[in-house]
């Protein structure tokens, strides 16, 4: 297949992937609204072009929390990577790693903390990613072991006191009626990802939850311990420990409101990922297109802003950025790379992305990051 933008990597995982899987990745919650609005809305945002600037010297290098980004972007966390590609953790950890981004672990990832984090640590070091569990004892036991592999950003997500409801997942076989025998037969008609990833990549164990349980964690035992694990009684307030006890940044990703985002500045958060999960949580809340300047007039400066959801191009990060974030978080775009071509995937991707930015920050006139502003907008030099 030809890939010469960042958006063809979607097709590639659709033929890679069992159906399953794809609609893991691909779908939303409910009616997908907010899903579908986080690209639209995103790329309905017209950038101001701008001409005959001199634009032969363009820097897209940012420094966030003490560590350098060759580009304002980093690899979102995402569950069970290691199911898309053969030990996709580590695979893409190392094209970020190679192209000069953090990479982010999820807690509910199939390669371990300790698999990952050494892997890439002559690089630099790996972000962590936790959820806000009933399990305190696992929460403790995986902030230890991220601690000493040397992670150095915490991203913690709050949007996920419940699970949204994902009706593709009963439908491919992700979950439902036969859930097992289908998934067999999917991989059974998928061999290429059968033998790759099924077989040798060994993807059914969850490591960062077997490691805690002294159990191997299946998939299925994955969607169990995950519904039964959210907390639903959380506040900021049960956060002061992890605060305490995290001795890095810690980012809490999830906010969507500006009282929100000033709450987080107020307990001390270093940054916030504007986020609606990708659509994955509560259809019918903003697309974070529409919910970033807002929060950006709130707390921009007084905190890190970080955003995603809907990002799919080079073009889009210029967007997301010129809306008022410091960086973006990629999710579905690197998971499409990395379940097409593995590593080299996910380096292509970020190579297009590089590209993709270069012409939207020529054409706009943003000779560096911080160049790039609402002023970047058509909407914004109009009001
Ligand atoms: C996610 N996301 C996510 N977030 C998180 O904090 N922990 C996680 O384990 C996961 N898992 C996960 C799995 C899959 C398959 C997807 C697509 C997403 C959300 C992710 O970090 C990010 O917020 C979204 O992916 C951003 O939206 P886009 O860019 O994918 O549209
Ligand atoms: C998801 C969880 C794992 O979005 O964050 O599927």
């Amino acid at each position: 297949m030809i890939i010469s933008a960042s958006t063809d990597y979607r097709a590639g995982a659709q033929s890679r992937l069992p159906p399953f899987l794809f609609h893991y990745i691909d779908g939303g919650a409910y009616a997908e609204h907010t899903l579908e609005r986080n690209v639209s809305d995103l790329g309905d945002i017209a950038l101001r072009q701008r001409v005959l600037n001199d634009m032969s010297q363009l820097d897209l290098s940012t420094e966030l929390f003490g560590e350098k980004l060759a580009m304002p972007v980093a690899l979102a966390p995402v569950g069970l990577t290691g199911m898309y590609a053969r030990r996709g953790e580590v695979q893409a950890a190392k094209a970020a790693a190679n192209k000069g981004v953090p990479f982010t672990l999820s807690t509910v990832s199939v390669c371990p903390i300790e698999e990952v984090a050494p892997a890439i640590k002559a690089q630099r070091p790996m972000w962590f990613q936790l959820y806000v569990l009933r399990d305190r004892g696992f929460m403790r036991n995986a902030l230890e072991r991220a601690q000493a592999a040397g992670c150095s950003t915490l991203v913690f997500t709050v949007d996920m006191p419940v699970p949204g409801a994902r009706y593709r997942d009963a439908h491919s076989g992700m979950s439902g009626p036969n859930a097992k025998l289908r998934q067999y037969w999917q991989a059974a008609t998928h061999p290429r990802w059968a033998f790759d990833v099924g077989l040798f990549g060994r993807p059914h164990d969850l490591g960062n939850i077997s490691k805690y349980r002294g159990a191997q964690t299946r998939l299925e035992d994955y969607i169990g311990w995950l519904g039964a694990n959210f907390d639903p009684s959380i506040s900021w307030k049960d956060l002061e420990w992890i605060r305490e006890f995290w001795k890095g940044p810690m980012v809490i990703k999830g906010i969507l409101d500006p009282d929100d985002a000033r709450d987080a500045v107020k307990f001390g958060a270093d940054g916030i990922v504007v986020s609606n999960h990708g659509g994955r949580q509560l259809d019918g809340v903003l697309s974070t297109a529409r919910a970033l300047p807002a929060i950006a007039d709130a707390v921009k400066g007084e905190i890190k802003i970080l955003a995603d959801s809907g990002i799919r191009n080079g073009l889009d990060v210029v967007r997301m950025i010129a809306l008022g974030a410091d960086t973006v978080l990629l999710g579905r775009a690197f998971v499409y790379a990395l379940a097409t071509a593995g590593q080299a995937g996910v380096e292509n991707l970020l190579d297009l992305v590089d590209k993709e930015m270069r012409v939207a920050m020529t054409l706009t006139g943003a000779k560096r990051v911080a160049a790039i502003t609402r002023d970047s907008l058509v909407q914004g030099k109009s009001g």
